[in-house]
C-alpha cells in the first residue's frame, strides 16, 4: 500500500452498484479494500449480499461472489463512513434533453454526514460541465471543511465498454480531474492502487468536457455516415459502397451507417454539452438530430417497399441497441419495430436472442428460424453474431433490408450470384426485384 492509504486508511464507500459502481466495488474489494457498497434498490442489495448479480457482464458474478464470500464487499442502502466515496449513479437527461441530476444531487446529501477530514469523494457519473464543483461539493462537503485542503474531491470518468468491464476499469488510461490541485493528486495516487493504464492528471471541468467530448466525438462521425447513407438513397446510390471506395484514400476514415444511434451515453451525452453551450454547439446539435432522424427514415424506406412488394410478413432481426447485448436503452432498433407496428398494416415479426420474453413484455418475440422462414421482407436492424450465420439458402426468395451494412459487406456479391435480392437502406430500388 502507498503512503497515500496509509494516510487515508483502506474503507471505500461506493454509491450506485449498476453497470460502472458494482464492478468497481468488487475490483476494489479483490484489492483488499473493505468496500461499502450502496443502492437505493432494497433488492439490488439483497442480492449481491447473497454474493450475486443482478446485471450481465462477463466474469462480475464470480467475483462478486469471491468478495463478497470473502467479506471484502457488503451492499446497503444506507452509506457509511469511509475514506474513499464513490458516486456511480445514474446521470439521464429529462425529455427536454436537460440533464437529469437528480441522482448526483441525491447520493451527495447522502454521503455528506458521513465524510470526515482527510476523505476522498470521486464524482465517476457521466456529467454536464461544473456537475463536480457546482452540484457535489456543496452537498457533499460540510460547511465546516475546505476542499483541497480537508476533503478531496475529483471528477473521474468511466470509459468501459460493457462486456469488458472488468478488463477496462483497470487497463484503460484514466483522467482525474480534482477541484484543486490536492485533489487531483490524492485520487491520481489511489487509482493507481488499482489501475494499470496511465492515470492523467487534470482539472474537474476539463475531465467532465473530455468524457462527453469523446461521446460527441463518436456521435458526430455516426452522423456523419447517416447523413450520406440518407444523401445517397435519396440519389440513388449505395452508401456502403461510397464508404468504401472513399475509405481508401489514405486520409479518410468513415464509420458505417446504422439504424440510429443508441445506448445511454452516445445518445445522451452530447445533449449535455450542447444544454451547457448552446450557442457554441451547432455542429454537436445537428449531429443528435441527424442520429435521431435515422430511424424514421428506415422506416419510411420499410414502409415503401411493403407497399411497393405488397409484403404481409416483415421480420425484424434485433432489438437491442448494438450487438450481442440486451440492452434495450435508446435503442433506435426497438424504435423502428415500435413505429412499424403501429403503422404498418403488415404483420411485423421480432427476433432478439438476447432480450428475455420473462422480462420484455412489450409485444412477443419469435424465434429466428420461423421469422426467417415466414417473412417475405427480413431487416436486420442488430448485427448480433446469431443474424452473421444465416445462410443464402435460408435467406433466398427474400427482399433484405440490411440497416447495418453486415450481410452487405459479407453478402453482396455473394447474394447478388445468388439472385437473392438485396435491399440495403441505400440501395433498395437497385436491387430489389
Ligand atoms: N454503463 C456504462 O457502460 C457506462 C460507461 C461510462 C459511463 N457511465 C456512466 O456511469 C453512471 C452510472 O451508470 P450505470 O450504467 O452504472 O447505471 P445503472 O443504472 O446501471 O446503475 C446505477 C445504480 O445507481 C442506483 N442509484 C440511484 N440513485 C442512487 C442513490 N441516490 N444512491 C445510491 N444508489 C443510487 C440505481 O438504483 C442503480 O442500481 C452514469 O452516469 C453513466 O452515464 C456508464
Amino acid at each position: 500500500m502507498d503512503s497515500m492509504l496509509e494516510r487515508n486508511g483502506k474503507k471505500v464507500c461506493v454509491m450506485g452498484l449498476g453497470y460502472i459502481g458494482l464492478p468497481t466495488a468488487a475490483i476494489l474489494a479483490s484489492r483488499g479494500y473493505d468496500v461499502h457498497g450502496v443502492d437505493v434498490r432494497a433488492d439490488v442489495v439483497e442480492t449481491i449480499n447473497r454474493g450475486e448479480i443482478h446485471i450481465h457482464e462477463p466474469r462480475l458474478a464470480e467475483l462478486v461472489k469471491e468478495v463478497v464470500d470473502g467479506g471484502n464487499l457488503h451492499a446497503s442502502i444506507e452509506p457509511c463512513e469511509a475514506d474513499v466515496f464513490f458516486i456511480c449513479v445514474p446521470t439521464p437527461s429529462n425529455s427536454d434533453k436537460s440533464p437529469d441530476l437528480s441522482y448526483v444531487r441525491a447520493a451527495s446529501e447522502a454521503i455528506r454526514p458521513y465524510v470526515r477530514r482527510g476523505n476522498i469523494i470521486i464524482l465517476e457519473s457521466t456529467s454536464p460541465p461544473k456537475t463536480t464543483e457546482e452540484t457535489v461539493v456543496p452537498l457533499a462537503v460540510a460547511n465546516e471543511f475546505e476542499v483541497g485542503r480537508d476533503v478531496f474531491v475529483a471528477y473521474c470518468p468511466e470509459r468501459v465498454l460493457p462486456g469488458r468491464i472488468l478488463i477496462e476499469a483497470v487497463e484503460n488510461d484514466r483522467i482525474v480531474g480534482g477541484i484543486t490541485p490536492a485533489c487531483t493528486q490524492h485520487v491520481q495516487q489511489f487509482y493507481e492502487t488499482f489501475v494499470t493504464g496511465n492515470v492523467l492528471a487534470t482539472t474537474a471541468i476539463t475531465a467532465e468536457i473530455t468524457k462527453l467530448t469523446e461521446n460527441a466525438f463518436r456521435d458526430v462521425n455516426i452522423a456523419f455516415a447517416n447523413e450520406l447513407s440518407m444523401l445517397a438513397d435519396h440519389l440513388g446510390a449505395d452508401a456502403f459502397e461510397i464508404i468504401e471506395l472513399a475509405n481508401r484514400h489514405p486520409r479518410v476514415n468513415i464509420l458505417n451507417p446504422g439504424p440510429g444511434v443508441g445506448g445511454h451515453c452516445i445518445s445522451v451525452d452530447p445533449w449535455f454539452l450542447a444544454h451547457a453551450a448552446p450557442n457554441q454547439t451547432p455542429l454537436i446539435r445537428a449531429a443528435r438530430q441527424v442520429n435521431d432522424h435515422k430511424p424514421h427514415f428506415l422506416v419510411q424506406k420499410i414502409e415503401r417497399l411493403v407497399a411497393d412488394y405488397r409484403i404481409s410478413v416483415v421480420g425484424c432481426l434485433g432489438l437491442a441497441y448494438k450487438a450481442d447485448v440486451d440492452d434495450l436503452r435508446e435503442s433506435p432498433s426497438l424504435e423502428i419495430v415500435r413505429e412499424l407496428k403501429s403503422r404498418l398494416n403488415a404483420e411485423i415479426l421480432v427476433c432478439d436472442p438476447y432480450v428475455s420474453p420473462d422480462k420484455f413484455r412489450e409485444f412477443s418475440l419469435c424465434p429466428l428460424d420461423e421469422i426467417v422462414q415466414r417473412s417475405e421482407l427480413l431487416v436486420l436492424l442488430t448485427d448480433h453474431s446469431q443474424f452473421m450465420t444465416l445462410s443464402s439458402k435460408q435467406l433466398s426468395n427474400k427482399l433484405l433490408i440490411d440497416a447495418r451494412g453486415e450481410w452487405h459487406s459479407q453478402d453482396l456479391t455473394a447474394a447478388a450470384q445468388r439472385d437473392v435480392p438485396l435491399a440495403t437502406p441505400a440501395a433498395s430500388e437497385r436491387h430489389a426485384a
